[in-house]
């Protein structure tokens, strides 16, 4: 994969410079938009970090910058829609002896939680860094993070801002467990979620979210956490059915939350609430994977109407991947989703979880996000499971990552 840099870029009308990349040779594009589709033989001009044209054949548009894609497909970046990307520490021990036969519990949240707050702010900022490259090497564009890991003021503040270095989608999560030094007063410490510390982290997320979950919180709890986040102005995300059946999803439906996400028990009435509402059932299903959970039933959910995402949950208790190609292959093999409904739920489906319009797929005005896959077709990313097939990551109109450094074919 051939990529070139020209001097002098291309003007328009005599106003402004505007940068531009061309990615072109391109055999097939998926565009996630209804009107364009997918298309064979063309190229994608991307201006100012938005997609500007979608042009056939070679390509004789000026650029600033060219990528030769060689015939290789090209899809609109992943928009990981759930993860939890600012942590310290690993729990290597604690998935062994999961897959020896201990159960998962809300509580590991507790073991990060100590080594985070062991963790310097330099060490965190620097850890979620690589994370982040991490994610464009897996054709990752887009980051929603959580806090959650600090559960008491500064902690929590500290994490947020952290995140907000990396991403536009900052998630507030000091609802994710009761801290140990609460633990004889959790509703003190629902108190202090929706006073001090949502003071605290609102400057720096757009976002608040709670664990909806025996052991975490339960739905009063949940329901004061949402509401007070809804009060300072932020958006409402719930973590709901993980572990069990619950009333985590019912409570998202009926507060308007844009995500519920996890969904693995669902009852009917969840479904029915998913299908008749504007709330994103988010499926994560390396959490299944790594806690050896039963997935969650999304054909039943797509078949009813319900809107889709599948995201990563990266986060070191019970979903230590940034692989999206790996949540695909688990999204069609074991949740019986099509390729082209897992690869939108990824796509536009992560985009709607965030609900933004600018995400998730290429039309003209779309943020200039695109991975080149080394494959003729999207169906190679669970066809061909367990290998690396992102040839290259563009981000607003920036090649971010490219397995072949400049190299030609
Ligand atoms: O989404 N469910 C709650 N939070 C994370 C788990 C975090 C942990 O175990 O550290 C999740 O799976």
């Amino acid at each position: 994969m051939r990529r070139t840099r020209t001097r002098g870029p291309a003007r328009r009308g005599g106003g402004a410079r505007k940068r531009s990349l061309v990615i072109e040779n391109i055999g097939l594009l998926v565009t996630q938009d209804p009107e364009l589709g997918e298309r064979r033989d063309v190229a994608v001009v991307v201006e100012d970090g938005v997609v500007a044209a979608i042009v056939d054949g070679a390509s004789g548009v000026a650029a600033d910058e060219r990528l030769d894609a060689g015939g290789r497909c090209v899809v609109p970046g992943f928009v990981d829609s759930h993860t939890h990307l600012v942590f310290a520490g690993d729990r290597g021990e604690e998935f062994a002896a999961r897959m020896a036969g201990a159960p998962y519990a809300a509580g590991g949240i507790g073991v990060t939680t100590a080594a985070t707050r062991a963790a310097s702010t330099e060490e965190l900022v620097a850890l979620a860094q690589a994370r982040k490259v991490e994610a464009w090497r897996c054709g990752i564009t887009h980051l929603e993070i959580k806090s959650g890991y600090g559960l008491d003021v500064e902690g929590e503040r500290r994490l947020c801002e952290a995140a907000s270095a990396l991403t536009d989608d900052v998630t507030f999560l000091g609802a994710h467990l009761v801290p140990k030094e609460w633990e004889q007063d959790p509703d003190g410490y629902v108190d202090l979620v929706c006073g001090e510390m949502l003071a605290a982290c609102a400057p720096f997320a757009k976002w608040i979210d709670v664990f909806c979950e025996e052991g975490a919180f339960d739905a009063d709890q949940s329901r004061r956490v949402l509401e007070a986040g809804r009060e300072a102005g932020l958006g409402l995300r719930v973590h709901g059915n993980q572990l069990g059946y619950g009333e985590g999803v019912r409570l998202a439906c009926e507060l308007g939350a844009a995500s519920v996400d996890h969904c693995t028990y669902l009852t009917d009435a969840d479904v029915e609430a998913l299908a008749g509402s504007d709330t994103v059932a988010t499926l994560l299903p390396a959490t299944d994977f790594s806690t050896r959970q039963p997935y969650p039933d999304a054909r039943r959910l797509l078949d009813a109407g319900a809107h889709v995402a599948v995201a990563t949950n990266t986060n070191p208790g019970s979903s230590y991947t940034q692989s999206m190609a790996f949540c695909l292959a688990l999204a069609v093999r074991d949740m019986h989703m099509t390729v082209d409904e897992a690869l939108a739920a990824a796509t536009t489906g992560g985009a709607k979880a965030l609900q933004r319009t600018d995400l998730g797929h290429l039309g003209i005005g779309a943020r200039g996000d695109a991975v080149v896959l080394d494959a003729p077709s999207p169906t190679h990313l669970v066809y061909r499971p367990g290998m690396d097939l992102v040839a290259a990551t563009i981000s607003g109109g920036e090649v971010v990552h490219s397995r072949y450094q400049g190299e030609g074919l």
